[in-house]
């Protein structure tokens, strides 16, 4: 088996969790490596900047809520509406969408985006990368 070249990882404080969280994201280069913070309903999800599709920068697309299929009784469609909590983040390339908090597609599961560890630390906010 080939040596890997594996760098452990770091914590970067990227700075207060009250100044950044009124913000729904923000999107940092951190040694060449861009990674898109949200903020979303009281949570923290950080996912790197690369959509799983075709490589775009899939966390400055637009973020819009989760479309979904009204089907009223006796299965007739009521048109398209959207979730009343759910947000996606639209990937400006190919408009693929994924759930700001699950990092998932909706269709594709296997479709997800690359997860970045954060935390809250004596109230900064902290990444691992
Ligand atoms: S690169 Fe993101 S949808 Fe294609």
């Amino acid at each position: 088996m080939a040596a890997q070249n594996i760098k452990p990882l770091r914590d970067v404080n990227i700075g207060k969790y009250d100044e950044l969280s009124t913000r729904e994201r923000i999107v940092l280069d951190i040694d060449g490596k861009e990674v898109g913070v949200y903020f979303e309903a009281g949570e923290i999800r950080a996912w790197l900047n690369v959509c799983p599709h075709g490589g775009g920068p899939v966390c400055q697309g637009q973020i819009m809520p989760r479309t979904v299929q009204d089907v009223r009784p006796g299965g007739k469609s009521g048109g398209l509406g959207h979730h009343p909590t759910e947000r996606n983040i639209v990937c400006p390339w190919h408009g693929y969408e994924f759930g700001i908090l699950s990092g998932e597609h909706p269709i594709k599961g296997d479709v997800k985006l690359i997860p970045v560890a954060v935390r809250v630390v004596d109230g900064d906010v902290v990444l691992s990368v």
